[in-house]
């Protein structure tokens, strides 16, 4: 796995480091307000457990599974809901957690549909945020860091299913993606 990586972005102390300041400062914002925290699957899966651990106040935990890239390097934008949350939402404050904002094709599309569900309030939680990348315009109140237009795996992120379980985030080598 090691050598289809070009350059490692962000190192396992590096992403320590941001999640404790996210983790705390969700801690700070939703202080009694018990919020129902959404993972977006299975990219958000690393990152959504290490930031819960680092979020002191009371919270509910749910996940969605959503699709949009098949095998391939760039989003479809056709967004699917492969599972849907257990939980009802109605009234309860929501923070999305995803692994990477690209398009913002999916956090677009998931954010208009849970909204319709009558919650108090919801916002998002990125990881990683690609801004040169947006075609649907969208808000992330917390984020870890902003990448360039380059491809990243690593940390739950993947490229077809590998690569999930690398413990930080890499620059994956373009010639592994180039014709998808
Ligand atoms: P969006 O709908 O284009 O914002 O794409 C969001 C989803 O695309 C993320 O949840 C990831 O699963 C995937 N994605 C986008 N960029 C990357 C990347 O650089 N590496 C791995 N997955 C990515
Ligand atoms: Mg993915």
């Amino acid at each position: 796995m090691k050598n289809d990586i070009t350059q490692v972005l962000h190192s396992q102390e590096d992403i320590e480091n941001i999640i404790s300041k996210l983790g705390a400062q969700i801690s700070a914002d939703y202080a009694c307000k018990n919020p129902i925290i959404i993972g977006i699957l299975k990219g958000s899966f690393v990152f959504m457990s290490d930031l819960v651990r680092k979020i002191t106040i009371p919270c509910q935990l749910d996940f969605m599974v959503v699709s949009s890239y098949g095998n391939s390097s760039k989003s479809s934008g056709d967004v699917k809901i492969l599972k849907d949350l257990d939980c009802d939402i109605q009234g309860r404050d929501i923070i999305i957690v995803e692994d990477i904002l690209d398009s913002g094709a999916t956090l677009g599309y998931v954010k208009s549909i849970l909204e319709k569900r009558g919650v108090n309030s919801i916002e998002i939680c990125t990881f990683l945020n690609k801004p040169a990348r947006r075609t649907v315009e969208i808000y992330a109140k917390y984020s870890g860091f902003d990448i360039q237009d380059q491809f990243v795996v690593g940390y739950g992120l993947d490229y077809a299913e590998k690569y999930r379980n690398l413990p930080y985030v890499g620059i994956l080598k373009p010639e592994i993606y180039v014709n998808n």
